[in-house]
């Protein structure tokens, strides 16, 4: 639903297209500045945001690498991006990463608009190369399509301004807004750790006004922001909404497609932080205890599991000792089964944070059930529980896991 403090924000702009077609001189022609003269190879390493003003107007321009090993960090550099620009060298025409960010461009669903370059060269062919566009679903308007193609020269310096007020015209039409006054929500395009300032990370506000002093929370990292760095080095005191600001204070480096977020307190920060944290940790978890019972069982059959590790709950000590003797007494020659722990009592957390960190364990109660929050943090971690009341039936489905046939 739409803010009603909301007002028109600057369009943020993502240019991708094949290694070498001129991403990165183009956003030099725009800026008028020399940006791949420091790069290492001439090779984008990284995502650099940038604002510049046309006509009284901003517009936020992100230069997302062009090599094919940072494809997803293009893909993350789609997400906060209003339009896209697809570069395409008239003179070398469509490639490999031009259809793949042809696909990219077209699942955000972002209006997209192709900047013809280096049209300087004598062996530019813009025919040739908006019939292969047009060929991948991107028709040029000037044929009947529905996406403007702006001949530029990165080099020359012709059709940039073109190229500025078709995206002036995509925007409006977009009708972009935005609230200053709102908590700031901001994307991180980029981060490091640096000499003598610490974590920094490059963020674009979404939303609302990012201040020097604010509490901030970005993944699991988080902040008081201490510094902003325009583009140009400079200290400012806020950031508002498409602009880009380098931000001095977090703990620790966040990733880059990570959400900043103010928050109301230091506390609020940290405890959110924390949580992130938490998640992803029982994410990772739950994506290491692999085996389900299915899987074990499968790997039985295989014979790619020679041990089979238990873990026993039960009622009372009596049915204890009998299952677990009848339990030794089921391993065969391929399997052995293994009993790594047992007891009296139900089902715990502890019991459950065993098996998650035991490689190819079950988990087995007889009369004994797990209570909800057991429940829940099996679920979490991949940890199938059996419980059973009747002892056959137990040792039933054991004999069917060593077989390599379970139920
Ligand atoms: P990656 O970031 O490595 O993917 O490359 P990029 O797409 O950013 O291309 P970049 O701007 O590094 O340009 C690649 C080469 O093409 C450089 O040698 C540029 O000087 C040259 N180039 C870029 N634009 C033009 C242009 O309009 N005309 C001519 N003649 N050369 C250009
Ligand atoms: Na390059
Ligand atoms: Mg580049």
């Amino acid at each position: 639903e739409e803010d009603p403090n909301a007002v028109e924000r600057p369009p943020i702009i993502t240019i991708m297209g094949h290694v070498d077609h001129g991403k990165t001189s183009l956003l030099d022609s725009i800026r008028k500045a020399k940006v791949t003269e420091g790069e290492a190879g001439g090779i984008t390493q990284h995502i650099g945001a940038y604002t510049i003003e046309q006509k009284g107007k901003a517009i936020t321009f992100i230069d997302t690498p062009g090599h094919a090993a940072f494809s997803s960090m293009r893909q993350r550099g789609t997400d906060i991006t209003d339009i896209v620009i697809i570069v395409v060298a008239a003179d070398d025409g469509v490639k490999p990463q031009t259809l793949e960010v042809i696909k990219i461009a077209k699942d955000s669903g972002v209006p997209i608009i192709v900047a013809l370059n280096k049209m300087d060269k004598e062996t530019a062919n813009p025919d040739l190369v908006k019939g292969q566009m047009a060929e991948h679903g991107i028709s040029p308007v000037d044929w009947g399509g529905d996406v403007e193609f702006v001949p530029v020269s990165a080099k020359t310096g012709m059709g940039i301004d073109d190229l500025l007020e078709n995206i002036l015209l995509t925007a409006e039409v977009l009708e972009l807004k935005a609230n200053p006054d709102a908590p700031a929500k901001a994307a991180v395009v980029e981060s490091s750790l640096e000499k003598g300032r610490g974590p920094v990370a490059t963020v674009i506000v979404q939303n609302g006004t990012l201040k020097v002093g604010n509490n901030v929370v970005c993944g699991s990292s988080y902040g008081r922001v201490k510094a902003l760095v325009n583009e140009n080095g400079k200290q400012i005191k806020e950031v508002g909404p498409s602009h880009t600001a380098v931000v001095v204070g977090l703990n620790e480096v966040p990733a880059a497609g990570e959400i900043m977020m103010a928050m109301n307190s230091d506390k609020e920060a940290k405890e959110y932080a924390h949580k992130r944290y938490e998640y992803e940790r029982n994410k990772e978890l739950s994506k290491s205890t692999k085996s389900t019972l299915e899987d074990m069982t499968s790997m039985i059959a295989e014979g790619k599991l020679k041990s089979l590790k238990v873990v026993l709950k039960t009622d009372v000590h009596g049915s204890l000792e009998a299952i677990r003797s009848s339990l030794t007494e089921l391993r065969n020659d391929e399997v052995k089964i293994d009993v790594i722990s047992s007891g009296v009592g139900g089902i715990t957390e502890s019991d459950v944070e065993l098996v998650s960190n035991s490689e190819n364990c079950v988990l087995l109660g007889f009369n004994v059930r797990p209570t909800g929050s057991v429940k829940a943090l099996a679920k979490q971690r991949n940890v199938d529980i059996r419980t059973y009341s009747i002892i056959y039936q137990l040792l039933d489905d054991m004999t069917g896991m060593l077989t390599g046939m379970m139920a």
